[in-house]
């Protein structure tokens, strides 16, 4: 399920002006709980450098401010209006020394090590060089470093399973593409969640990728999964 780079780009930006509106109801605000959850996986230190891949409208750097106002959090995506959005929500928390940045995962711009924590909330699953994005994360953290990641999962109970996957199929596309005025983007919404890797499955990959110490947290039900890694 790889969309090439251009038309996620285009995708993401034409659904940038509802996207946080359609998040919180689809998901009953747990969107919002599930990135506090990213934040209590930062590690110690008051003055992090935080890089917040497809950062989209900036919610995850917006929480990470909020939690660690001496933090210094740069947000990076493909899609140009998301970012704009981002720096519109972020301008009044400031971050010194942070910002918003046109970057694609597969090749950062940024030397090794240069931060301490990178984050991803809802964007590996749609990186067009999964391998490659991993990797990256990997050679951008310092030694020590902690990447957090969220993503969509599928419950592993099977009747619970059963039931979310006809809300996702059916409903969700259909209530998502009249909100958002954007159909086609949200039935590639649960078609790539149901093609992505997750559980252990993605965990092999961050291992690939040169992780350690990882660890996968199912929230609500194994609806979205939160993993951790760390360079040795
Ligand atoms: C579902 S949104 C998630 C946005 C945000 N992280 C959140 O929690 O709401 C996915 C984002 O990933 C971005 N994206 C997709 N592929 C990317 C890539 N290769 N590099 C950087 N960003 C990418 C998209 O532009 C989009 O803004």
């Amino acid at each position: 399920m790889n969309k090439d780079r251009d038309h996620i780009r285009y995708m993401f930006d034409a659904i940038a002006f509802r996207y946080d509106f359609v998040n919180r109801a689809l998901s009953l605000r747990r969107d919002v709980a599930w990135r506090k959850a990213m934040v209590t996986a930062l590690p110690e230190g008051r003055d992090l450098r935080v890089l917040d891949l497809a950062t989209g409208t900036g919610d995850v750097t917006l929480a990470i401010r909020k939690a660690r106002p001496c933090a210094r959090v740069i947000g990076a995506d493909v899609a140009r209006e998301m970012l704009r959005l981002s720096q519109k929500k972020n301008a009044p928390s400031g971050s010194p020394g942070g910002g918003v940045v046109q970057a694609d995962a597969a090749v950062l711009c940024w030397r090794e090590s240069a931060f301490d924590v990178v984050t991803v909330a809802f964007g590996v699953r749609n990186f067009t060089e999964l391998d490659a994005g991993l990797r990256e994360m990997h050679r951008v953290l310092r030694p020590g470093g902690t990447a957090i990641i969220l993503e969509f999962s599928l419950p592993a109970n099977g009747m619970l399973r059963a039931a979310y996957l006809l809300y996702f199929r059916h409903l969700l596309p259909r209530i998502a593409g009249l909100l958002s005025r954007q159909p086609d983007a949200y039935r590639y919404l649960n078609r790539s969640v149901e093609a992505f890797p997750y559980g252990q499955d993605f965990c092999d990959l961050l291992r690939a990728a040169g992780f350690e110490n990882i660890a996968a947290r199912p929230l609500t039900l194994g609806i979205a999964t939160l993993y951790t890694g760390r360079k040795g």
